[in-house]
C-alpha cells in the first residue's frame, strides 16, 4: 500500500484516535454481539498501540440511527466484548464529543483504551460536517483509520478528521487494501471469480472491472436468473431485472470476446413459495416451470463450478449461490464454501453476507483472506478509489 501506516508514526504517550468499523450484528432479543469478526480484526492495531504506550481512543458507528440517540445502538455492548478479547478494561462514553469526553480522555494513561459512543448519533457524521470532524480531531494527536468496512463512506470521522490531524492506516486497512489489491494486480493464474447474490445491478461495476483479469467467471445466486433469461431460458417466478437484460447479454458477449469462460448454472433448485416449509426440487435449466422460482444452484452446477475452481490458483468469491438463510436452499453456498476451504489456491472472500456464511461455518481460518468490508470491498474491486484510503498520508518515497 502506498499510504503511511501506524508503523510510520510516533505513538508513545500520544492520544491516538482510531476509526474502527465495529458495526457488528446484534441479537435482536438479547442485544449481544452475534459475530465479533470485525472486533477481532481490529485487535492487531489496538494491541500494537497499547503495547507502545499510546492512549487509544476508538471511534465507530453502529447501525443506522440517522442522527438520533437509539438506545439499542449504544456501543457499550461492543466495549464489553472488546475488553474480553483484549484482556483489559475498555471504558466508554455517553457521547462521542463534548466536555465529558474531553475530561475522560485527559485522565487516560499510557496503554489505556477508550471507546467513544456511536458516531452516527450525530447527523453531522454522515453529512461529513467539517466542524464535527474538527471536534473529533481535537480529541487526539494523530489519526489511524482501521475501518476498511466504512472506507467507502465520505463521513466526518473518515475523510474529515484527516483534514486536521496526521492520518495513517491501521493494520487491518492495510491488509484489506493489499489482499484485495493483489488479486486485481497480479493474481496467480488461473484466476476465477465466483459471483452470486440477489442482483446483477449490485455487481455490474465489479463484473466489468474483473472481466479483463479473470480466466473464469462463475455466476450463481439470484443474479444468475437474469443471465439465464438473457439467454432465452424460462425462469418462472424468479426475480428478473428487466433493465439489466441488455447488460447481462453484453457482459456475456464481452466474456466471449476476451476469452473468459463464463459459466452459468446448468441445473437449479426451484420452489413455489420461499418460506421455511418450502420444498425444493432439482431441475435442469431448460425445464424451469412457470410456477416456480430459482432458490439455489443444483448439484451438477456445483460439480461444474468445483471442476473449474479446483484448477485455479486464485479465487475471489462474493455473493451466496442461493437463498442460504433457508436451510434447504443453502446447499450450493455451503458446498462452495467447503470447497474453497479445502483448496490450496489463494482464496479471497468479499465481505458482507459471503463473509457471514464463511464465519458461521467456521471456515474463516481456512481461507487466505476474508474481507471485513461489504460495500467497501465491492467498490474497491470495482476499481474505485475509496475516499477513506485516499484521505491518508502518502508514503514518503
Ligand atoms: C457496513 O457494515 O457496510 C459498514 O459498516 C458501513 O455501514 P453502512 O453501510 O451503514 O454505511
Ligand atoms: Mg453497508
Amino acid at each position: 500500500m502506498d499510504k503511511m501506516t501506524v508503523r510510520d508514526i510516533e505513538v508513545t504517550g500520544k492520544r491516538v484516535l482510531v476509526r474502527v468499523d465495529f458495526n457488528v450484528p446484534l441479537d435482536e432479543k438479547t442485544g449481544e454481539v452475534i459475530d465479533d469478526s470485525r472486533i477481532r480484526a481490529a485487535l492487531p492495531t489496538i494491541k500494537y498501540l497499547t503495547g507502545r504506550g499510546a492512549k487509544v481512543i476508538l471511534l465507530s458507528h453502529l447501525g443506522r440511527p440517522k442522527g438520533r440517540v437509539v438506545e439499542e445502538l449504544r456501543l457499550a455492548v461492543v466495549a464489553r466484548r472488546l475488553s474480553r478479547l483484549l484482556g483489559q478494561p475498555v471504558s466508554c462514553t455517553a457521547d462521542c464529543i463534548g466536555p465529558d469526553v474531553e475530561k475522560k480522555i485527559a485522565s487516560l494513561k499510557k496503554g489505556d483504551v477508550l471507546l467513544l459512543e456511536n458516531l452516527r448519533f450525530h447527523a453531522e457524521e454522515e453529512a461529513g460536517d467539517a466542524s464535527f470532524a474538527q471536534a473529533l480531531a481535537r480529541l487526539g494527536d494523530v489519526f489511524v483509520n482501521d475501518a476498511f468496512g466504512a472506507a467507502h463512506r465520505a463521513h466526518a470521522s473518515i475523510t474529515g478528521i484527516p483534514d486536521y490531524l496526521p492520518a495513517v492506516a491501521g493494520f487491518l486497512l492495510e491488509k484489506e487494501v493489499d489482499s484485495l489489491g493483489n488479486i486485481l494486480l497480479s493474481p496467480a493464474r488461473p484466476f476465477a471469480s465466483l459471483l452470486g447474490g440477489a442482483k446483477i445491478s449490485d455487481k455490474v461495476s465489479i463484473l466489468e472491472n474483473i472481466m479483463g483479469k479473470v480466466d473464469f467467471l462463475l455466476v450463481g445466486g439470484g443474479m444468475a436468473a437474469t443471465f439465464l433469461q438473457a439467454e432465452s431460458y424460462e425462469t418462472g417466478l424468479s426475480l428478473i431485472e428487466e433493465d439489466m437484460l441488455d447488460t447481462a447479454a453484453r457482459l456475456m458477449a464481452e466474456a466471449r470476446q476476451s476469452g473468459v469462460q463464463l459459466l452459468l448454472p446448468v441445473d437449479v433448485v426451484v420452489a413455489g413459495e420461499l418460506g421455511d416449509e418450502a420444498k425444493g426440487e432439482i431441475i435442469s435449466i431448460g425445464k424451469i416451470p412457470a410456477s416456480k422460482r430459482i432458490a439455489d444452484i443444483g448439484p451438477q452446477t456445483v460439480l461444474n463450478f468445483s471442476e473449474k475452481l479446483r484448477h485455479c490458483q486464485t479465487i475471489f468469491w462474493n455473493g451466496p449461490m442461493g437463498i442460504y438463510e433457508i436451510p434447504q436452499f443453502a446447499r450450493g453456498t455451503q458446498e462452495m464454501a467447503r470447497l474453497l476451504a479445502r483448496l490450496e489456491a489463494t482464496t479471497v472472500i468479499g465481505g458482507g453476507s459471503t463473509a457471514d456464511v464463511v464465519n458461521e461455518m467456521r471456515l474463516t481460518d481456512k481461507m487466505t483472506f476474508v474481507s471485513t468490508g461489504g460495500g467497501a470491498s465491492l467498490e474497491f474491486l470495482s476499481g474505485k478509489t475509496l475516499p477513506g484510503v485516499a484521505a491518508l498520508l502518502d508514503k514518503k518515497s
